[in-house]
């Protein structure tokens, strides 16, 4: 195992063992390559450096008690890129091709794999990028797919500290009809400026709004929006918010809780009416929200605030969806619904 502090682990890079990747050329992939070296050559003309023809994942593997390691939902993953990848018009590795490499990875960064009880897991980054030498705006006919894993701790906030957010009603992070429901760069490029702005002005989120017309809550720039009403647990119907698998699970799991579930779209109004409200994603699988302010500008004054529960902590039934999906994640109940895969 890695000499690393793993309880102060943030969300950052960190070099490890190897990346694995492979090349799609003359209409083929090419082999998987294991590579020590974490750079990568690129011709200065690619696409993805001046079109942003890339995308890619974000997912997990867990340690579990008796050291077993899990990873959770790959083959959502792999569709989803695929999903991704048929938008930009470049190649996509298949569903069985996506978890051999992810398989592969992980295992030759074992040690990088925190250890059960720290609260730390191995972040997976799989990327997709258009490759080759071209000046024009067409997709690009060759790709490099490469799988990076990093071991991380808790991506902003933790599940005890309720984060503050604001609205951003002079920003959008995609467009009506537009790529906000594909892992693409551009849409995390869309989302900078308000980040930035809204981290000066103390806030640890941004909330979006429906880009067509402002009244109905869309997602966090890197996260779904999810709010718990009575035994309610409501999420965003959206065609610009990314489908998050996170979401997904929580979804299943509150049903499988006994709780009602509703994904439709939700009124900005309606966060007055919430008990408790939550980001969702796989970097933390929850992070509660306690404070929604809704601004006409990030960093101006006039403010309606929403308030949910007690800001010291996560709501009731937040913490129960979420203890839930960690116990999956590292074997502690029956993965009843075959979600992780063993190795
Ligand atoms: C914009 C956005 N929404 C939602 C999510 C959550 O998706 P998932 O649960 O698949 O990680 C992410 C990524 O983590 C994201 O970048």
């Amino acid at each position: 195992m890695a000499n690393i502090e793993w309880g102060k682990l943030g969300f950052a890079y960190m070099k490890t063992n190897t990346i694995v990747k492979m090349y799609y050329q003359n209409g083929q992939w090419g082999p998987v390559i294991s590579s020590a070296d974490d750079n990568i050559t690129i011709n200065s003309y690619a696409a993805s450096l001046h079109y942003g023809v890339e995308c890619f994942e974000g997912l997990k593997a867990f340690r579990g008690k008796n050291g077993e390691i899990r990873i959770f939902r790959p083959d959502e993953n792999a569709k989803r890129m695929q999903r991704s990848a048929e938008y930009l018009g470049i190649a996509a590795p298949s569903v069985e091709q996506f978890i051999e490499m992810v398989k592969q990875v992980v295992l030759e960064n074992q040690e990088f794999i925190p250890p059960y009880g720290s609260g730390a897991s191995l972040y997976i980054r799989p990327t997709l990028i258009g490759f080759g030498p071209q000046l024009g705006v067409k997709s690009p006919e060759d790709a490099l797919f490469m799988i990076m894993v990093s071991p991380v701790g808790a991506y902003a906030g933790s599940i005890n500290e309720p984060v503050k957010t604001v609205i951003a009603r002079e920003y959008d992070r995609a467009a009506p009809n537009g790529s906000g429901s594909y892992k693409v760069g551009g849409n995390y490029a869309m989302s900078l400026k308000a980040g930035k702005e809204a981290a000066k002005e103390g806030y640890k989120g941004v909330l979006y709004l429906d880009p067509k017309e402002h009244k109905y809550i869309d997602e966090f720039s890197s996260s779904n929006f999810f709010a718990i009403k009575g035994n309610t647990y409501v999420t965003v119907d959206s065609n610009t918010v990314l489908p998050s698998i996170t979401n997904k699970s929580l979804e299943q799991v509150a049903k499988d809780l006994g709780m009602e579930v509703e994904r439709r779209k939700v009124p900005v109004e309606e966060l007055a009416q919430f008990d408790e409200v939550g980001e969702c994603g796989t970097a933390v699988v929850i992070t509660p929200v306690g404070i929604v302010d809704d601004k006409p500008t990030i960093c101006g004054q006039e403010c309606k605030r929403y308030t949910f529960g007690d800001p010291t902590k996560c709501g009731e039934k937040s913490l129960k969806l979420y203890k839930q999906i960690l116990a999956i994640q590292h074997g502690e109940v029956e993965d009843t619904h075959n979600w992780c895969i063993v190795l």
